[in-house]
């Protein structure tokens, strides 16, 4: 068993307090991965002081040299994709195919962020005065704590990361505790690529500890979170009262919408992918199925028939399609919900229940689960459970289809099935939703592309793409007056 270790200030150390916590495979419980320091508000404090120092040398050092280390980064991720990948789905659970993926999201992120290195634009406008130059320029926010989930260990850090050190920011990483064997695999990357010392700072722990201690401390200028809306409000009103910029990307009840008019069979492969990808464990997961009445029976007896096929079990094992649930409680809020669906008057027409036959008896395994007459309103049809849970719901109409599709307190991601541009369209311009696919699932986003939503999943904010630089930079407008004499604006017209 592997003993790991916060980095903070280019040294890799223990925790201040001494304290440990266990890492273990959601597939294998009794296989513990290693062991990592439980972090003190001392040991954020420690961070902190050397993001400062070395805030100021980084911030000096040219844009594109700093891209040129993401770059690095992004190179020996690729020549590492498998053995990450592999380390990954023992920590976490998902199949290794998707594993693959996650990493390979990484690997975009890092180049299209190093070559943002050589953009960063900023703006030159015209001066109201004569002989006077404007222009704005991007600088950096400063120090930047970013949190990150475990459901992608690889890609979300490196949403996070790149471009805030593509942006001149320092960085005090504080990843899940459920993931913090791949996030120092990426940490030990950057280090290889160049990241000078204190620039980038590792500090493992909980939430209510580190996390709590990074959100609140005077030395922070910036946070960026993504994982639980109830999280991330409490975030944001620390943030408030200490007068930090606030990124978050929070939960989602993301729905797939099927026309009458639709490819079945395609729209049959999205919504498995969807519902079942990760083990319904993505913020962007399909848990709402919203199927036009005129092929709401036959839909759902083609995605009740393919789900069957389904095979679950350790993601190392090339022929598993869902792993496990990444832990014994996330196990039982999955179960909690399926019970509420029952009473709630949903038919279970598939799953519904733990799997603990032969291997699987050892991990957090639980049946891909199809719950149908799901009515708007219900509690499976409204809030995020996280698990390989899906709410299918009758409607009548596109509007009908788009309105219950809207009517919930997320907004991340939707999905339209249809061989209708009309119908297509409208759908794009009503969905009250960050991303809308057509006719594709709802899961998918690339690095290029802004990512995040509306309503109760952000706060105004898209990581990814070029947006993401709006989070890591701050505007700073720049005055040149080359006419040798006072020009008062607004006076001297
Ligand atoms: C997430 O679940 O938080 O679009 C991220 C997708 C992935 C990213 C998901 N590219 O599903």
């Amino acid at each position: 068993m592997k003993i790991y270790q916060n980095y903070v200030g280019g040294k890799w150390a223990a925790s201040s307090s001494g304290k440990t916590f266990e890492d273990r495979n959601p597939a294998r419980w009794e296989e513990i991965i290693g062991t990592f320091p439980r972090s003190t508000p001392q040991d954020v404090d420690r961070a902190v002081s050397a993001a400062k120092e070395a805030f100021e040398s980084w911030r000096l050092v040219p844009a594109p040299r700093r891209g040129d280390i993401v770059r690095k980064a992004g190179d020996i991720m690729s020549a590492r994709k498998e053995d990450i990948a592999r380390e990954m789905t023992r920590e976490m659970g998902k199949v290794v195919e998707e594993a693959r993926g996650d990493v390979q999201e990484g690997i975009d992120t890092a180049y299209y962020a190093a070559s943002e290195g050589r953009r960063l634009f900023g703006v030159i406008a015209p001066s109201e005065l004569s002989n006077k130059f404007n222009m704005a320029v991007r600088v950096p926010v400063g120090i930047c704590g970013l949190i990150t989930p475990w459901n992608f260990p690889m890609a979300i850090p490196t949403w996070k990361i790149f471009p805030a050190l593509v942006s001149g920011n320092t960085v005090i990483f504080k990843p899940a505790e459920d993931t913090p064997a791949t996030a120092t695999t990426l940490v030990e990357i950057l280090i290889e690529a160049g990241v000078p010392e204190g620039v980038l700072n590792l500090v493992h722990g909980f939430g209510i500890e580190a996390g709590a201690a990074l959100v609140e401390h005077a030395g922070v200028d910036l946070i960026s979170f993504t994982g639980s809306t109830e999280v991330g409000r409490k975030i944001a009103e620390v943030c408030g009262r200490t007068g930090k910029r606030v990124a978050l990307e929070m939960g989602g009840k993301n729905a797939q919408i099927v026309m009458e008019d639709a490819d079945l069979e395609l729209a049959l492969e999205g919504i498995l992918w969807g519902a079942f990808g990760t083990t319904g464990q993505r913020c962007t997961a399909t848990s709402r199925l919203i199927v036009h009445e005129g092929v709401y029976n036959k839909f759902i007896s083609m995605v009740v028939e393919k789900s069957k096929t389904l095979r679950i079990g350790d993601g190392l094992d090339e022929n598993s399609d869902v792993g496990p649930l990444i832990n014994e409680q996330q196990l039982q809020t999955v179960q909690k919900y399926v019970e509420i669906g029952r009473q709630e008057g949903a038919k279970v027409l598939l799953g519904g229940v733990r799997d603990d036959s032969g291997e699987c008896r050892k991990g957090y395994f639980f049946k891909p689960t199809i719950l149908s007459d799901v009515i708007p309103g219900m509690r499976v049809e409204k809030e995020e459970i996280f698990g390989p849970v899906l709410a299918i719901i009758k409607v009548r109409s596109l509007d009908e289809a788009i309105q219950v599709a809207n009517d919930t307190q997320y907004g991340l991601s939707s999905s339209i099935y249809t061989k209708d541009i009309n119908k297509a369209f409208q759908a794009i311009r009503d969905l009250r939703a960050g991303i809308t696919y057509v006719n594709a699932p709802t899961i998918g986003a690339e690095a290029h592309m802004p990512f995040g939503g509306v309503k109760g999943t952000g706060n105004g904010h898209r990581e990814g793409g070029w947006t993401v630089f709006d989070i890591f930079t701050e505007w700073k407008a720049v005055y040149v007056d080359y006419s040798g004499k006072l020009q008062r604006a607004q006076i001297d017209l």
